[in-house]
């Protein structure tokens, strides 16, 4: 989800067809299935299958749970509802991340350390002057507790050597008077995630900071939305994201370019206001 209201205008034809990466063209995705088990059979970049998802009972997070199942790793997922998926090397925990019982969990859960963590759980309203009454748990859900996991998961990453933490930020990581609270989270989770990625690279763990436009599922509430990508596509770019592990992967590339342009038009108003 990003910001809107700005890019209406910019809506054309070419903005809502298939997206391609223009900035790196032959980057192109590669099937998901591909990306992955080509890392699992001989480019193994870690000995520990097993990954943990936080916020995978819809959108993003269970798609790519069910493709890491599929490609063999050992996956934990977290989150506030139960999840339809039987597979023996599946497990659940229903904990909502607001709740004083989720560190606890993240602990015991930690107990065995993970050689991937994905970070997917994420909400957003569109903002309501009159009550910033969702604002708090927007950056609770989406910022401090990804830093929570964080802190929970990358202890045993260090001490093994080897590890590779995942977030889900937003292009939309920039200032947004149409969201103030999505924006600023995901300003956090972008800046915490780029920091800890240069902090922790000596001690051998990596961590990726991704960035999508518009994923349709659910969270993309907007009545307009340029550029959307398939929750397909979404995994096939985490999927690089697991076999490359850059420390910051935006995708579709040209809607980060326009968002760029949009948020030098927000800072000059920002600075008339
Ligand atoms: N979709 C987009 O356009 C888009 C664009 C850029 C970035 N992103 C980011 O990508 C990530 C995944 O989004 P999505 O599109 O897959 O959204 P989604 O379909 O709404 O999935 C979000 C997941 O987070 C879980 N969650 C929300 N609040 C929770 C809580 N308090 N405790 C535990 N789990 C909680 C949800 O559980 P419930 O189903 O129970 O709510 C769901 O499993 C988010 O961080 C989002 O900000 C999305």
């Amino acid at each position: 989800m990003v910001p809107v209201r700005h890019l209406r205008s910019f809506q054309s034809t070419e903005a809502m067809s298939e997206p391609s990466d223009r900035a790196n063209p032959s980057a192109a995705d590669p099937p998901v299935e591909g990306a992955i088990s080509r890392r699992a059979g001989g480019a193994l970049r870690t000995t520990n299958n097993r990954a943990l998802v936080v916020g995978n009972s819809d959108g993003i997070g269970l798609e790519f749970t069910r493709r890491l199942l599929q490609t063999g790793w050992d996956v934990t997922g977290v989150s506030r509802r139960a999840v339809n998926l039987d597979h023996e090397q599946y497990r659940h925990v229903v904990v909502d991340i607001r709740s004083p019982e989720f560190c606890g969990e993240l602990v015991k859960l930690c107990e065995a350390p993970f050689g991937l963590c994905v970070y997917c759980a994420g909400i957003g309203e569109a903002f309501d002057p009159t009550g910033l009454d969702a604002d708090a748990a927007t950056v609770h859900v989406n910022f401090l507790g990804m830093v929570q996991t964080a802190a929970a998961v990358v202890p045993a990453m260090v001490a093994a050597g080897q590890g590779h933490f995942i977030g889900l930020s937003s292009i939309g990581d920039g200032v947004s008077p149409d969201a103030p609270a999505y924006s600023a989270s995901k300003a956090g989770v972008s800046s915490y995630l780029e920091g800890l990625a240069l902090a922790l690279r000596p001690h051998g763990v990596y961590v990726s900071n991704v960035r999508f436009g518009f994923v349709d599922t659910k969270m993309a509430k907007s009545p307009v939305k340029p550029m959307m990508i398939s929750v397909d596509r979404a995994c096939a770019v985490l999927a690089r994201v697991v076999r490359d592990r850059p420390a910051v992967s935006s995708y579709p590339k040209r809607m980060a370019a326009l968002v760029w342009l949009v948020n030098l038009w927000t800072a000059l108003r920002v600075k008339l206001a």
